[in-house]
């Protein structure tokens, strides 16, 4: 499967079409039309439509086009997919599902992707899914979801509606509270990475709310980076920037692993004497490392480096 960018997913609210437009000149890797949370239930209807418009009708060269639709345990779910599928499926990357709790609710996606493909004479399974992980159940089921189907792309973690999952006391996305001894985050964050890897797809971090303090939403991405997280959304022009730096690996660290990938090549090579455990400066360096080497350097190829 190929990788999509997705270092910066940019939320757009589905009711807003000033948003819709100006997000097309933004530089996030990633956007998605949203359809759930940020649009108020007597907007829902008219934002499909919005949205529809704007995936036909925009200039969305270089980002991956993704929907986030309504949860299953709404009304709305089928006909966003419907509509938004049928409208403009050939602009279309990704269906988002929010608060996935099983995996059959992935294979319910799935199963009407591929009966709106037909219909509408679409390449079959060529539309991802990205599920979102935001809720108890969703995060003891999150390696079946990850296996549910072959459409899936990304597991993403959902904090906001985490913390009110799990009756976390604190309002503020990522913050560490003195009560507790350790990092409440980590252990959500690294299930979720686990099961991507485990199934070879990425692992996107969500949103951090205070937009206006982006040393903050630094700081928190950077935890999961640190983990081998791939991205994370955006809620603001502002956090973009950041987003794109801190998911991408440092100059120093990309020229290294370069480095590191072409002396093990050569030192492998029948030039190089078929070694397969060589020193490079005070480094030894061997398949494992070059496997290290190899994760960093996809990462900065990736972004372009
Ligand atoms: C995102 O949807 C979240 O709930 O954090
Ligand atoms: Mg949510």
């Amino acid at each position: 499967m190929s990788l999509r960018p997705r270092r910066s997913c940019l939320a757009v609210p589905g009711s807003s079409t000033k948003m819709l437009g100006k997000a097309q000149g933004l530089p996030a890797d990633q956007i998605f039309c949203d359809l759930e949370d940020s649009v108020a239930p007597g907007a829902k209807e008219a934002a499909r439509g919005n949205v529809v418009a704007a995936l036909n009708e925009g200039d969305w060269t270089g980002k991956t086009r993704v929907v986030r639709v309504n949860d299953l345990t709404t009304k709305w779910t089928y006909r966003d997919v419907i509509t938004v599928v049928e409208g403009a499926g050939q602009n279309l990357d990704c269906i988002m599902l929010p608060k996935v709790q099983t995996a059959a609710q992935v294979q319910w996606l799935d199963l009407l992707l591929s009966q709106i493909e037909q219909v509408m004479g679409f390449e079959v399974g060529r539309i991802g899914i990205e599920a979102q992980i935001e809720n108890a159940l969703g995060l003891s089921n999150v390696k079946d979801i990850a296996f549910a189907s072959d459409r899936i792309e990304t597991i993403i973690f959902g904090p906001a509606d985490f913390m009110a999952s799990m009756n976390m006391p604190s309002l503020v996305v990522g913050a560490l509270n003195p009560d507790y001894p350790g990092d409440p985050f980590h252990y959500p964050l690294f299930k979720i990475v686990e099961a991507a890897r485990a199934r070879g797809v990425q692992a996107i971090d969500g949103p951090f709310l205070q937009i206006r303090d982006v040393d903050a939403f630094r700081s928190v991405a950077k935890k999961s980076a640190a983990l081998g997280y791939d991205g994370k959304w955006v809620l603001h022009p502002g956090q973009i920037d950041a987003a794109n730096e801190v998911y991408r690996p440092r100059q120093e660290d990309y020229d290294h692993a370069e480095l590191i990938l072409d002396a093990y090549a050569w030192h492998t090579s029948e030039a190089g004497g078929h070694r397969g455990a060589v020193m490079l400066g005070d480094e030894m360096i061997d398949e494992a490392s070059a496997k290290m080497a190899q994760v960093i350097a996809g990462k900065g190829r990736a972004a372009g480096m």
